[in-house]
């Protein structure tokens, strides 16, 4: 049971940010600036799904990982700091940052830039936590 709420968190958590960045990405290319806003101002909303799903997932894979010193464990427990601290310290501010940005209709070279960080350290995380998706699915017991 612990086993199956720790892959949906950390899946849904994948998912959340993998629809962020699409949708990001899709609506920056090709959409208005009013549709920009109001994605941004989605993805802040999305917070409320993403947030807890990744605390579950790191936490429930903490509790699952008891003292076990299994490389493929040690591998996922290695890369969830840096998953955290990414998503606490760039994916958070920036999303917040360029929701107020877009709502204020200011789409300057620091919103750019800024939108530019946030979509390489989404990127980031996505690879990490595809990483550790694979490392879990090759553990499953059959
Ligand atoms: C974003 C973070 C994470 C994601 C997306 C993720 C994903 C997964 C998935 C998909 C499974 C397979 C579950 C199954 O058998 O159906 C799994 C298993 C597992 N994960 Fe994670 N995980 C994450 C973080 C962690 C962390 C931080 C740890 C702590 C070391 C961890 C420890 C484990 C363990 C021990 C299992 C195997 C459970 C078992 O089969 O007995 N995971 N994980």
């Amino acid at each position: 049971m612990k086993t199956k709420i720790h892959a949906a968190a950390g899946c849904l958590g994948f998912l959340t940010i993998a629809i962020f960045w699409t949708s990001t990405v899709t609506v920056e290319l090709f959409g208005s600036e009013a549709a920009i806003a109001s994605l941004k101002e989605g993805i802040l909303w999305g917070m409320i799904i993403l947030i807890p799903s990744m605390a579950i997932a790191g936490g429930s894979g903490i509790s699952l990982a008891g003292d076990s010193s299994y490389p493929t464990i040690l591998r996922k427990k290695t890369r969830m700091p840096f998953i955290a601290l990414n998503g606490l310290t760039i994916l958070l501010p920036s999303a917040i940052f360029l929701a107020i940005k877009a709502s204020a209709g200011e789409f300057d070279v620091t919103f750019y830039t800024v939108q530019g960080i946030e979509l390489l350290a989404g990127a980031t995380n996505l690879t990490l936590m595809g990483l550790n998706i694979r490392d879990g699915l090759s553990m499953r017991k059959s």
